[in-house]
């Protein structure tokens, strides 16, 4: 579990303070372009609630035990055992990226040609990955999920969640999540993705081992259940049976919901308290309603219509409706392959309409109101030190120059894992 061991520090630049592996007792960083904290100036620690997007001008922050101690005015900062010198850049929470598949083996390259080529998007490709998955050893594993982790760090990917769903037998899912908890807290049990091939026409039989000894083996390594809710996957019943079954195991309930085609993903989220219902591709009147009246996260994952060429969901509906919004990436073989926070940043501004603070906010603080999380995704006083410098003046650069490499330096915690 323990997210801050997982990875080793990549050395600092000359100039960049902080040794790699050393947390000094404070630093300071001065001279921020744009300090962006979600947080209102005065928020006392802790009691940060899903709010809007909030930044500050010539700023300066403090880091002390690994957690922010003070934001405010540049000219006005106390003194700290470290200084860093920003130089006008801006600086961001960490992203929270709420939403990632990341314990698999093999890819589906062809599948994504074949797609690009006409062919639509099914689900039946994950059975590909499970085929795979099943047959490559702990270590090749634990090798790719590190790879996708160190990946998502080096891009400012501070919290990450991540899924088991490609074993979808009791001992594969188990080592799943058994993996994934080596690498963050934020595990899910997936063992509801789709029926494997075994138990063709047999579902119901499925869905027992699911709510049974798979979930039994899974549930000492997990804090969320998560189902795909949909044509191909799993029915509300089904859904309601796997959400249920992990509630009474401990678990706490989000679901893939509406990504291939209307149907009832979002409502069984909503009735059954999930933090989040994600894709939210396709949404009625009553989703939305349900969604804005529930403290269940819309998490849109828009590398998900970029690799599959859907349509890109209603992200204003939802925000004028007054649903939170998260965005989150989806990393996975099939769906979208992508690790970056900043494109999906980049592709909701784009595509999606949402404007450049909202995405931001999104990719924050909404993907920690997505996972529960009051220490992550914002940068007010208490807060956890996660923060993302970018070499450019403001939040807007992720989406005004995408694709192009801007994370200056990432700290985890306080401390620095990261310097281009
Ligand atoms: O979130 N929708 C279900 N699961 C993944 C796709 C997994 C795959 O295609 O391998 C998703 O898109
Ligand atoms: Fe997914």
């Amino acid at each position: 579990m323990d997210e801050l061991a997982a990875m080793p520090p990549t050395p600092a630049p000359a100039g960049m303070a902080g040794c790699a592996g050393e947390t000094p007792m404070s630093t300071l960083i001065s001279n921020i372009g744009e300090l962006v904290t979600n947080a209102p100036a005065d928020a006392a620690a802790g009691q940060f609630a899903a709010g809007q997007f909030a930044a500050l001008g010539n700023a300066a922050l403090i880091i002390e035990s690994g957690q922010v101690a003070w934001t405010g005015p540049s000219a006005h900062a106390p003194a700290a055992d470290e200084m860093v010198d920003a130089g006008g850049r801006a600086v961001l929470p960490g992203f929270v990226d709420s939403h990632a598949h990341l314990v698999f083996a093999g890819e589906r390259s062809a599948e994504f040609a074949a797609r690009m080529a006409g062919l639509p998007y099914s689900a039946g490709g994950i059975r590909s990955t499970v085929a795979a998955t099943r047959g490559a050893s702990d270590e090749q594993l634990r090798a790719n999920l590190a790879r996708l982790a160190r990946e998502m760090l080096a891009q400012g990917t501070t919290t990450f969640e991540c899924k088991s769903g490609y074993g979808l037998t009791v001992a594969d899912e188990a080592r799943s999540v058994a993996l994934a908890a080596e690498v963050t807290p934020e595990v899910t049990y997936l063992g509801a993705h789709v029926v494997p091939p075994e138990f063709d026409g047999d579902a119901a039989r499925y869905v027992e081992l699911v709510c049974g000894p798979m979930l039994a083996a899974c549930a000492p390594h997990a804090r969320w259940v998560d189902v795909f809710c949909e044509r191909g996957a799993f029915g509300a019943d089904e859904a309601r049976a796997v959400l249920a079954a992990g509630a009474a195991a401990g678990l706490l309930p989000r679901v893939h919901a509406n990504q291939l085609g209307y149907g009832p993903g979002v409502q069984v989220a909503v009735e059954a308290g999930a933090a989040s219902a994600d894709h939210c591709t396709f949404l009625d009147n009553g989703d939305i309603d349900a969604l804005a009246a529930s403290d269940t996260v819309a998490t849109l994952l828009p590398g998900v219509e970029f690799s599959t060429r859907q349509p890109y969901p209603d992200a204003r509906r939802l925000l004028e409706a007054g649903a939170t919004v998260a965005i989150a990436t989806d990393c996975n073989p099939g769906s979208c392959f992508t690790s970056s926070m900043a494109l999906c940043v980049a592709l909701a501004v784009r595509e999606m309409r949402m404007t450049t603070q909202e995405a931001l906010w999104a990719a924050t603080a909404g993907g920690a109101a997505a996972l529960r999380r009051r220490d992550v995704g914002h940068l007010g006083v208490g807060a956890r030190a996660d923060l993302v410098m970018l070499d450019a003046p403001s939040h807007a650069y992720l989406a005004y120059r995408p694709g192009v490499p801007q994370i200056a330096a990432v700290w985890r915690a306080g401390r620095l894992v990261t310097a281009a």
